[in-house]
């Protein structure tokens, strides 16, 4: 997805800087790199598709020195990815020039406006340059004044900076419901769409905050609203280490935070919980009487974070006994959904920037909802507009393939569960401890499954070159299959699909035959037989099965090709498990078909657009 970074300074490290900062973005996903330096009371832009360091190839030469400038990463929304859509975009005599992340919706009537009342002519196919035709005409000597002009005729949702030929020692940036911050150094200063970028130079940071506007100088770094005045601001100190966002020994990403896990899910839980093992929910005001009101929970989520929230069904229904509707955010928000101000409102989101779980919690809280975010990313979108926010404090994940936020997010949503039961009196003290102490031999039991790695890699191997994978379960069995066959797509490129077991014999079936393979997720107990009779199905039609199961079910062996045992557990807690072998299989089969494992094709890691 894309990304900014700008740099304002005294030194002429402006290149550096601003490159540095694009690679701390990459894992966000693009397909082509830019850059702009106030240079000699000139703009010089150079911009390339592909990865950065096609663009560090051409800029290779001495005299791109400046100490002031900007650059982008771009995913594609409007142009193909190619070198003339690729930002920065510049006003026809390259005066004002522009990085932008999102869509500005009434692009064309104002391309139509510009063409005809000022006979511009446009280089790309981007919204972006008319944002800077835009800001261009409006130009007499103060890019601020000439911002604020523009953006009053701008829609949509996004976060730009600007710099001005004529005044090298300030830049401009706005947000509107795409992300944006500014980082505090000294005698420079920063904007970026995102911490990371900045971490290398600075720590210190500004939050800004929707239809506000910074205007940057290398001392000074001034905020204003959509009025014009000035906004006090609070400066957010970030605590997490960059190096948190290396890959730590790992080939990849994805493998170091697949074995982060343990770690991540013993955080989300420890930091919830008090000494006697009760769950704390400080910092989120809701009270017996709130969660006695609520009459139905509606979970909304994106891609693996909305496998996460099908597991938060299960286990709302199951511990707190309230009806829960769990919802795609980009189907949610067209729906015209029931919700009122009985519902409680939960939006699951690892990044907390994601553009359509964004939008439907904005739609919920209109309808007066109850909002709760269970998300990653402090200080991200998501978690400023929520009445509530329960981190999942799983640390940064670069992976575009989501693995422990999925389990953490998990992890949450037990929690979230286990205080409503709890609180309502729906569970006792008895159930409510076993479950808590349950969740507390999680990390080590996770870890027992990350010692099988070794077998996991063998079963890759054996089935890499298979181009089509079911997967199947019942229960929570069924919802962990959604995410292992979208975790084995999404890196592999490999066609597979997941279903309800029970529902095989209603029309997928059909494709089953002789080398068919199949994931089997059989880690319920009480739906075990259920579960052998799907698999003798499939066997009976000569599919290779693979079988997830507890280590006490046995009879499973005789139905598999291989079988991969979860330590016993309860049966509601087994998809914290169950997901481990799926994204080890996936890890590897994509390493054996080589395939770009932490940046797959076509994918971003925050989709910041509808
Ligand atoms: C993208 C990522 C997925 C992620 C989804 C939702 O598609 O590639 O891994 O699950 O967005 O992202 P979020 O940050 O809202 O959890």
């Amino acid at each position: 997805m894309c990304g900014i970074v700008g740099y304002i300074g005294t030194e002429n490290n402006a290149k550096e800087v601003i490159i540095e900062g694009l690679k701390r973005l990459e894992y966000r996903g693009y397909d082509s790199a830019g850059i702009a330096l106030c240079i000699n009371g000139k703009i010089e832009t150079r911009k390339h598709v592909g990865e950065i360091s096609n663009l560090e190839k051409i800029i290779g030469d001495v005299y791109f020195e400046s100490t002031t400038g900007i650059g982008h990463t771009r995913w594609a929304t409007h142009g193909a990815p190619s070198d003339l859509n690729a930002h920065p975009h510049s006003n026809s005599d390259n005066t004002i020039t522009v990085v932008h992340n999102g869509i500005i919706e009434n692009y064309v009537e104002l391309r139509e406006w510009l063409r005809e009342d000022y006979g511009v002519k446009f280089k790309s196919d981007t919204d972006t340059e008319v944002i800077a035709h835009l800001i261009g005409i409006y130009y007499d000597g103060d890019l601020y004044q000439a911002v604020c002009r523009a953006v009053e005729q701008m829609r949509g949702a996004y976060a730009i900076g600007v710099i001005a030929a004529a005044e090298p020692d300030k830049m401009v940036a706005v947000r509107k419901d795409a992300p944006l911050v500014a980082g505090i150094g000294e005698g420079c200063n920063f904007i970026a769409s995102d911490i990371p970028a900045l971490l290398k130079y600075v720590r210190r940071i500004f939050l800004i905050e929707n239809n506000e506007t910074v205007v940057l100088t290398k001392d000074d770094i001034k905020i204003y609203d959509e009025h014009q005045k000035l906004v006090r601001r609070d400066v957010f100190h970030v605590t997490w280490d960059a190096d948190a966002a290396e890959k730590g020994g790992y080939d990849h990403f994805m493998m170091k935070e697949i074995h982060e896990q343990p770690k991540g899910l013993d955080e989300t839980l420890t930091r919830r919980l008090d000494e006697d093992g009760d769950i704390n929910l400080d910092g989120i005001s809701m009270t017996k009487e709130d969660i006695e009101g609520f009459n139905k929970v509606y979970i909304v989520a994106c891609g693996t974070a909305y496998h996460a929230g099908l597991v938060g069904k299960a286990a709302i229904e199951k511990l707190a006994k309230i009806p829960v509707e769990v919802d795609i955010a980009s189907e949610f928000r067209y729906r015209d959904p029931f919700v009122d101000d009985k519902t409680l409102f939960i939006a699951i989101s690892q990044s907390g920037e994601t553009l359509d779980t964004l939008a439907a919690l904005r739609e919920a809280k209109k309808k007066g909802a109850r909002i709760l975010s269970v998300v990653n990313v402090v200080g991200s979108s998501v978690a400023r507009e929520s009445d509530d926010v329960f981190y999942t404090w799983a640390g940064p994940e670069i992976a575009v393939a989501s693995t422990k936020a999925y389990t953490t997010q998990l992890m949450c949503m037990y929690l979230i569960a286990l205080y409503m039961g709890r609180t309502k009196g729906v569970i006792d003290k008895e159930y409510y401890s076993r479950f808590i102490e349950e969740l507390r031999g999680i990390p080590d039991k996770l870890q027992t499954v990350l010692n099988r790695e070794a077998d996991i890699e063998q079963i890759a191997r054996k089935y890499c070159r298979k181009e089509q994978v079911f997967f199947i379960g019942r229960g929570v069995d069924s919802a962990v299959s959604y995410e292992g066959s979208l975790k084995l797509k999404e890196i592999s490129y490999i066609n597979s699909f997941a279903i309800a077991a029970g529902e095989l014999k209603h029309g997928t079936i059909a494709l089953i035959e002789e080398g068919t393979l199949v994931f089997a997720l059989a880690t319920q107990d009480f739906l075990f037989e259920k579960m052998l009779s799907n698999i003798k199905e499939i066997q009976a039609r000569g599919a290779n099965i693979v079988g997830i199961a507890k280590e006490g079910n046995r009879e499973i062996e005789q139905e598999s090709s291989e079988v991969i045992y979860l330590p016993e557990c309860m049966d509601e807690v087994t998809p914290l498990l169950a997901v481990v072998p799926l994204q080890i299989f996936a890890y590897y089969v994509a390493k054996f078909r080589a395939c770009n494992i932490d940046k797959p094709k076509n994918l971003a890691k925050s989709v910041t657009v509808e």
